[in-house]
């Protein structure tokens, strides 16, 4: 059977999970800039229907220093839309069924972005989008990010954390929603994250205004995961009570899934979600609210951040920002990932 990468942070098991936290860290030790060409002769397909900085570069030069190939394809100009049945449109759009086994037939693995807009902001059609690639993908298809998680993030955030704070079990990390000038954020950054922190032991609180609740299946997968590994969640509606004695606060923003459409064809109440952010401008992180945090806690952001919204310029710039090593764990964690599923033996 084929492994992927689509929701490692849900299917994954815990102790398998964090074997390959340590073999990922083992992996950026050994290999530090070029591996052995572990990925020699190897080609991922990547398909981008979002911007992305950190996602698309530390992919690519990764997968080059690993000695593979990159073909990153536009989704949007430059193939055949790829396309479930419903959204078909003659001859500017290709069935995913279709593209994925030509794909398959070509290269080593598919990976993809998909959230928000190419979704029609439908929580979970970008996800199903990633779903139905992997169903008829004969090759591993990896998850960079839908509506739902964002594996590769998660991955260097909790390599971050493991470096900068040692043993994680008992650590406490508040997860933070924070203002910023726009909604479009999906709520896949902090999901993903939650999930893969109780997989490592740690205590969450997660806090953010009533409006911005995660999905509740998602909270209730952590619960469940959280009593197997001894880690605990706890949800406040107050930034203080969050970062209250903190090891990391882990701010950014995210939309509100009580304003997203239900169904295809449906809009975004712009109104009510814009209104539900104004409402919180004053959840942002800045020297004061991190003071409330433990000693020599750091502060923590996926990037790009909004400098003077989600987070003020001296806390990100500063001494307890760990944002730029967790940028540069990107690339770490995803060699990992790519040697775990086209060359296992190589992280042993
Ligand atoms: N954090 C992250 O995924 O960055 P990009 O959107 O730049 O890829």
């Amino acid at each position: 059977m084929t492994c992927h990468w689509l929701a490692p942070d849900m299917t994954m098991r815990a102790a398998d999970y964090c074997a390959l936290l340590e073999a990922a860290l083992s992996f950026k030790r050994r290999y530090p800039i070029h591996t052995e060409a572990v990925l020699h002769g190897r080609t991922i397909y990547f398909l981008f229907h979002n911007a992305s900085l950190r996602t698309r570069s530390s992919f690519q030069t990764g997968l080059s220093r690993m000695g593979g190939h990159a073909v990153v394809l536009d989704p949007r100009h430059g193939i055949y839309t790829p396309a479930l049945p419903d959204a078909e449109i003659p001859y500017a759009t290709e069935r995913i069924a279709d593209v994925a086994r030509v794909l398959s037939s070509y290269g080593d693995a598919i990976a993809i972005r998909m959230y928000g807009e190419p979704a029609g902001w439908v929580y979970g059609a970008a996800h199903r989008h990633l779903e139905a690639f992997a169903q008829w993908s004969d090759v591993p298809l990896i998850n960079m990010e839908c509506d739902r998680f964002h594996p590769c993030q998660a991955l260097a955030d909790v390599m971050t954390m493991r470096e900068a704070l040692g043993e994680l079990p008992g650590r406490r990390l508040c997860i933070s929603w924070a203002y910023s000038g726009s909604w479009h954020k999906p709520v896949a950054v902090p999901q993903s994250l939650l999930l893969a922190a109780v997989k490592t032991g740690m205590d969450v609180t997660l806090a953010h205004p009533p409006a911005f609740a995660l999905d509740p299946h998602v909270m209730q997968a952590a619960a469940q995961i959280a009593g197997q590994t001894g880690a605990s969640v706890r949800v406040t509606h107050e930034l203080p009570a969050g970062v209250d004695g903190a090891h990391v606060v882990y701010a950014k923003s995210w939309c509100s899934l009580a304003h997203l459409p239900k169904r295809p064809g449906e809009s975004v109440d712009e109104a009510a979600m814009r209104d539900v952010f104004e409402r919180h401008r004053d959840w942002r992180i800045d020297a004061r609210v991190m003071q409330g945090a433990a000693p020599s806690a750091g502060y923590m952001h996926c990037l790009p951040a909004d400098r003077g919204q989600e987070v003020s310029e001296d806390v990100i710039d500063g001494l307890s920002s760990w944002v730029f090593a967790q940028a540069a764990n990107r690339l770490h964690a995803q060699n990992a990932v790519m040697a775990h599923l086209l060359n296992p033996g190589c992280l042993a």
